[in-house]
């Protein structure tokens, strides 16, 4: 297992890989690994002879007045994690290796950024769209592996490949969680220990919510005025939004008569989270 630092090198890399006829998975990250990133490696290494890690804090994806400085980094336990997992290497470039002077390229998509964290982060998805498009080209990945958890950037991601006609098999990845429910992030690392203890309201809501669909609820404000209704009664959450949306548009609907993606964000003190279910695996 190889931490690489330069665009040239994983390109030396993957041809060497690829005049030997093996395939490649890529799994985009930004560091401070963790089981949920873990998943998505192993799902790579079982379907592809080499996985490809990169750890990039990517600027261009977080607003002014967002935790780019504070986000945690912790390259050698990434790569310890990584080797663990069988990936063979991890890309983890400086932001000057990724965007040299002058860059003013961007990939940008509308309507399914409309909503949700879209709504809330406007620059968000252009971030996104941009960074995961070069890793895309500078990789050349046969799969790439994204995670539920973050259910809008994949679908982004995979209308995305379709608008742009990239070849690349995009799989999508369940949410793992810790043993109490809370979806592991990255930024569970903010929370103290009391915040710990309310940021089980966001699991607890969706479990809510599951249950509703199972029991045959279809009217979305039903819905999401019982999950508003649970998260308001912790002191220490304030919700940025609960919504239920059309999986293929991302635009809210009234009722589950399609596939559909309820989908939550709430602060924990000053620390933003997010979870949510596909009701096609309820
Ligand atoms: P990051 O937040 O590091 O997440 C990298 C990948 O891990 C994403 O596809 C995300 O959905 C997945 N992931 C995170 N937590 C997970 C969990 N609990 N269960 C399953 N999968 C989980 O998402 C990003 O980075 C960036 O936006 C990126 C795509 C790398 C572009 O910069």
């Amino acid at each position: 297992m190889k931490i690489v630092k330069t665009i040239d090198e994983v390109r030396r890399q993957v041809k060497e890989w690829r005049a030997q006829g093996l395939s490649v998975g890529l799994v985009p990250t930004m560091g401070y690994l963790h089981e949920g990133h873990a998943s998505l490696i192993d799902a790579s290494h079982r379907d592809n002879d080499r996985t490809v890690v990169s750890d990039f804090v990517n600027p261009m994806q977080f607003g002014p007045t967002e935790d780019l400085e504070s986000y945690p980094r912790d390259i050698e336990r990434d790569a310890a994690l990584v080797e663990e997992h069988g990936g063979d290497i991890i890309f983890n470039p400086e932001p000057s290796e990724m965007y040299h002077e002058g860059f003013s390229s961007f990939v940008d998509m509308n309507v399914l950024t409309q909503e949700l964290c879209g709504l809330s982060r406007p620059v968000h998805f252009r971030g996104v769209c941009t960074v995961v498009s070069k890793l895309f080209n500078i990789v050349q990945p046969d799969r790439a592996y994204f995670g539920k958890k973050d259910a809008q950037q994949l679908a982004v991601i995979r209308h995305m490949v379709d608008d742009l006609n990239m070849d690349i098999e995009i799989i999508g990845c369940p949410i793992v969680r810790e043993e109490d429910g809370l979806a592991k992030s990255s930024r569970n690392t903010y929370l103290d220990a009391e915040e710990r203890k309310a940021a089980l309201v966001l699991s607890q809501a969706i479990d809510l919510g599951i249950n509703m669909v199972r029991n045959g609820e279809t009217d979305c404000t039903v819905i999401t005025d019982a999950l508003k209704k649970h998260i308001s009664a912790e002191p220490r959450a304030r919700i940025d939004y609960v919504k239920i949306v059309d999986l293929a548009t991302m635009q809210q609907i009234t009722t589950i008569d399609r596939p559909a993606l309820c989908a939550i964000a709430v602060y924990i003190g000053k620390t933003r989270l997010i979870d949510n279910f596909f009701t096609e695996d309820v």
